[in-house]
């Protein structure tokens, strides 16, 4: 219940989804939690949401692509809190679902720009305050493509494992400051929107035919990651770095291949689905 006692935590990104669950775990562990999102009016009701269940939690409406606003939220927490010493990079988006060259190339920078400069923006600046204070953990968002290529993914999949390098390699940089942690976490599959709310780029719909199987099957909630979240951040990894934590939850994967095979052999109608799929217009590049 405690593990996280007086502790001051950044989450960007947490006004949903993974986030929100990092977010809710972290308070529950006794963290003061600052919440974060582009929408000034989700931040607000996720901080009286917070407040209201007796947490301690501000809160600030920021682009995480954008330097100068993450440089004013690491000013925001110290002056309200005095100190950070947990900063979870959370914020991310996938972008459409299709060919790289069908991919709108201002959707595709802006999965860059969320992504890759987000994570770069959170890591400077958290990691300038745990100088000062003498030590901190940073958390970095992984996901699919971290290890291997996504194709028809390839903006997201290409960014986590960009985040993957970029973390082991900050880890190794500071890994003389033996109260600085600097980890990666890889959720597996979230309910969330991201997973579930999918754009798709007209004839790449049949590549996403097995997909409302695969997340029915093995997606979880996300208080599931949210709890090696908190592992992360806590006591138990002091004086360790560049730790690679998976969530491979073995139950839930057995769980929903047990309930899909049983559905299949009994004839079953399949729930209805939590996917949804949006089509859009694949890019030409001669079409302004
Ligand atoms: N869901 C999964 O299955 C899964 C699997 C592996 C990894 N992950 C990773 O987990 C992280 C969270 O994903 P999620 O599934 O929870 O997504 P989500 O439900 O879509 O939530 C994303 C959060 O980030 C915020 N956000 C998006 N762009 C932002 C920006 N530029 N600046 C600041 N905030 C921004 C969103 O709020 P606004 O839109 O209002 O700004 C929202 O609060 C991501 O890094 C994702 O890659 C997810």
């Amino acid at each position: 219940m405690n593990t996280l006692k007086g502790k001051i935590a950044v989450i960007t990104g947490s006004t949903r989804g993974l986030g929100l669950a990092i977010a809710k775990a972290f308070a529950e562990e006794g963290a003061s939690v600052v919440i974060t999102s582009r929408s000034n009016e989700a931040v607000n009701r996720v901080v009286d949401d917070m407040r209201s269940a007796g947490h301690q939690a501000a809160g600030m409406a920021v682009d995480v692509s954008d330097i100068h606003q993450v440089r004013t939220l690491a000013d925001f927490v110290v002056k309200t809190f005095g100190r950070i010493d947990i900063w979870v990079n959370n914020a991310g988006i996938t972008g459409a679902y299709g060919p790289t060259i069908g991919i709108d190339p201002e959707v595709f920078s802006g999965v860059v720009n969320t992504n890759i400069l987000g994570t770069y923006h959170g890591s400077i600046f958290a990691l300038n305050q745990f100088k000062k204070q003498g030590g901190g953990k940073l958390i970095n968002m992984l996901g699919m493509g971290y290890k291997k290529p996504a194709p028809w993914q390839n903006a997201y999949g290409s960014s986590k494992a960009w985040i993957r390098n970029f973390t082991k390699a900050l880890a190794k940089e500071n890994k003389a400051f033996k109260n600085i942690g600097i980890h990666a976490l890889n959720p597996g599959m979230v309910l969330t929107d991201l997973l579930v709310r999918n754009e798709v780029v007209a004839g790449s719909e049949d590549r996403l035919k097995v997909f409302p199987t695969i997340v029915r099957m093995w997606a979880k909630p996300g208080d599931v990651p949210a709890r090696k979240a908190v592992w992360l951040a806590s006591p138990a990894t002091d004086g360790k770095t560049g730790l690679e934590a998976n969530v491979f939850s073995f139950g839930v994967m057995l769980k929903g291949a047990v309930l899909e095979g049983w559905r299949l052999v009994t004839g079953g109608v399949p729930p209805k689905s939590d996917v949804d799929m949006t089509v859009v217009p694949g890019w030409e590049p001669d079409k302004k």
